[in-house]
């Protein structure tokens, strides 16, 4: 029987197959991470984040110049401070090292788009991502304060978009009213909306010393059983301001970034994270997969629908695009 529908004519060679391609990746889809630690003159590995590395604001010229080079348009910022208590002070301090990064970054790169990632976990002593009441119970109203004033300071320290990933419900809301009211009405809020309760965050607390001192996440971020909900989620995000929508992590939830991207007529992010960086990176390593695995998985990440993709490939996947060899 000769098939009627012949799918390989269109695979035949690398010209019919670049000209029917459907989803490209650039420089331009990434956001990069950015650990910054306080003290001078630091940049070390971050153990289980291979090639990424803890910088203090010293050395950001570093990768500030990697990022210019390569067209990374964006990074995000996430600070590890040396003081830890039960509100989480440091992370609304003028001086903290995220808002002294970024205005460093600013001088550095007056055009790159800067992000500070909103939330508690690597600023309290407890590692939650809120304020905590006696029995040890993230409490959602009493935690919005904090997280507008954390949101604030980086406004003012010149970041050009906010994004929280503490879970707490309304905090978009809160934190536009507080941007609006100070004047930083041009300052983006991109939703961590479907963030999901995940084992693959291991490698990130672990380079952002923020794993929860006690118990677990379950009470805020979501069940990764849900999908429906996610809509759910994403629509309150919509309906209180934010202005981009993210899911996380990427690639365990690709049907929910698919269904929001599809439902929602707004850009979506989705946050390939260290767990999934981790994986890769040491199967690469360890010659258990060609490195093809990187662009192929960046790749499905766009493809399901992600406009800005959040990963600590950033750098390494621009290069490669830059020099042709993806
Ligand atoms: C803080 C935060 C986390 C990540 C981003 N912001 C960790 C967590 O919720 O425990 C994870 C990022 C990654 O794994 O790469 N709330
Ligand atoms: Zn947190």
């Amino acid at each position: 029987m000769e098939p009627f529908y012949r799918g390989r004519r269109l695979r035949k060679n690398a010209a019919i197959r670049s000209m029917i391609r459907e989803t490209r990746l650039s420089s331009e889809d990434f956001v990069l991470p950015i650990f910054v630690v306080e003290g001078e003159n630091i940049k070390e590995e971050i153990p289980s984040l291979p090639g990424i590395y803890h910088y203090s604001v010293d050395r950001l010229d570093e990768i500030a110049s990697q990022m210019e080079q390569t067209g990374v348009p964006a990074c995000i910022l996430f600070g590890i401070p040396d003081h830890k208590d039960s509100c989480g002070t440091a992370a609304s301090d003028p001086e903290g090292v995220v808002q002294q990064a970024m205005r460093r970054l600013r001088q550095l790169s007056p055009d790159l788009y800067i992000i500070g990632d909103v939330c508690m976990c690597e600023y309290t002593d407890h590692g939650h991502c809120g304020i905590l009441n006696a029995r040890g119970e993230v409490l959602n109203d009493a935690t919005l304060p904090h997280l507008a004033a954390i949101a604030l300071s980086y406004a003012e320290a010149g970041a050009d978009m906010v994004a929280p990933s503490d879970m707490m419900d309304g905090h978009i809301a809160a934190l536009r009213r507080t941007l609006d009211d100070a004047g930083f009405e041009n300052v983006a809020i991109m939703g961590y909306s479907a963030k999901y309760a995940s084992a693959y965050y291991g490698p990130f607390r672990e380079a952002a010393h923020s794993a929860p001192a006690f118990g677990d996440r379950k009470s805020y971020q979501m069940d990764p059983a849900n999908g429906r909900e996610a809509l759910r989620e994403m629509q309150a995000d919509l309906d209180e301001g934010a202005d981009i929508l993210m899911v996380k992590p990427a690639l365990a939830y690709l049907d929910v970034l698919k269904e929001g991207s599809t439902q929602f007529n707004l850009p979506f992010a989705a946050y390939n994270v260290s767990g999934e960086y981790a994986m890769l990176k040491l199967a690469v390593e360890k010659g258990l997969m060609n490195e093809s695995v990187i662009p192929e998985t960046l790749t499905a990440i766009k493809r399901a629908g992600a406009k800005l993709i959040i990963t600590y490939f950033a750098l390494e996947a621009a290069e490669k695009l830059k020099k042709g060899e993806w």
